[in-house]
């Protein structure tokens, strides 16, 4: 496969190779392990809701029966669970790959988590940052990649994550563009640091442009979409794609042998299409950005991420 040709249904034969997806249990991420386990990959699904991880590891398997998919308990929100899963998931052996994907688009009334934090900010960022920094001892030992999920919000709203816990103006909507603005600065942040000390870990960002699970077709357990549901989402048919489609773009950032570190990947037609390069926000790429958030995270989180460690794992 050339660099421009890539057949999201036809993927490079990922047997040997190991995955661990966040936000599992529905949506991109559900999407995303079947189409990782459909080309041979280990992956370990997991999710906050136990029943919910049991629905999306018997939908796979119903989907392919001889997948290799494991479940592992991890709410993004919670850092002592996210410390746990981490202890879990390196005892568990090889580890190629990170899909940092659970999100909550609109969120609760609830606006803080257990730890005190935004809840939107400590899912879609914290939780994700804390995970890659715990995993990334095994993650260069098999000289992998970690993907982080922007969104095209990114470029239509300006909401910079100069605030991250939003203690100033909090809206639901804020609250998301931002920390999707922060997970594409993260990533972009990571690639240098990981470049920096000599990690060989590539890290990406990728977008799956407007993806609804009315454009999807029925999983039982995981995308059971209502009539009307059905009904909204086909309104919007020519702007939108399904879920399925939307991991696309996902999934080629994280196993295209030809992907690098510090790209981005999302639909040809922004919103929807076949996954190609994309282009990351400008504000997202602002000088000090990056910096400034991974200051916070180490901050808010208590996780520095053990470079010179991982350097020495994968030597
Ligand atoms: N769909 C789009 O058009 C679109 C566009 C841009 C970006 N995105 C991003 O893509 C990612 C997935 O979106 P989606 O459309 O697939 O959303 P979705 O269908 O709502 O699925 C979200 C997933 O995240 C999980 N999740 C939420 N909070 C969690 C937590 N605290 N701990 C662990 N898992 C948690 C959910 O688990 P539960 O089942 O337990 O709730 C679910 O599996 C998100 O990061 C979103 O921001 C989506």
């Amino acid at each position: 496969m050339t660099r421009s040709e890539w057949d999201p249904e036809n993927l490079p034969d990922l047997s040997g190779r190991s995955y661990l997806v966040t936000g599992a249990t529905r949506g991109l991420g559900y999407f995303a392990c079947e189409q990782l386990a459909a080309a041979g990959a280990h992956v370990l699904l997991t999710g906050r809701n136990p029943h919910s991880l049991s629905a999306a590891k018997a939908a796979v398997k119903r989907s392919i029966p001889d997948a290799a998919v494991e479940t592992l308990l991890l709410d993004t929100s919670n850092m002592g669970s996210v410390r746990a899963a981490a202890a879990t998931a390196r005892a568990r052996g090889r580890l190629d790959g990170l899909l940092l994907n659970a999100g909550v688009v609109h969120p609760p009334k609830q606006r803080e988590t257990v730890g005190g934090h935004e809840l939107v900010f400590a899912t879609n960022v914290l939780g994700h940052f804390a995970l890659a920094g715990e995993l990334l001892k095994p993650l260069a030992a098999a000289r992998g990649r970690m993907v982080w999920v922007g969104s095209m919000s990114t470029s239509l709203w300006r909401h910079l994550p100069t605030d991250p816990e939003l203690r100033e103006g909090y809206t639901p909507w804020k609250a998301y563009v931002q920390s999707k603005a922060a997970t594409t600065a993260l990533a972009l942040e990571a690639d240098k640091m990981l470049r920096a000390h000599g990690v060989p870990v590539e890290s990406l960002v990728a977008h799956p442009g407007y993806s609804t699970s009315g454009r999807t077709r029925g999983v039982r357990g995981v995308n059971e979409p209502s009539r009307l549901t059905r009904f909204v989402d086909n309104l919007q048919a020519p702007i939108t794609q399904s879920k399925e489609q939307g991991a696309w773009a996902l999934v080629r950032a994280l196993v295209d042998p030809h992907a690098e570190g510090g790209s981005m990947y999302g639909p040809a037609l922004v919103a929807r299409g076949a996954p190609r390069r994309a282009t990351p926000a400008r504000a997202t790429r602002r000088g000090g950005l990056g910096t400034d958030l991974w200051r916070a995270c180490e901050t808010a989180t208590h996780v520095k991420w053990p470079f010179e460690r991982a350097r020495r794992a994968a030597s």
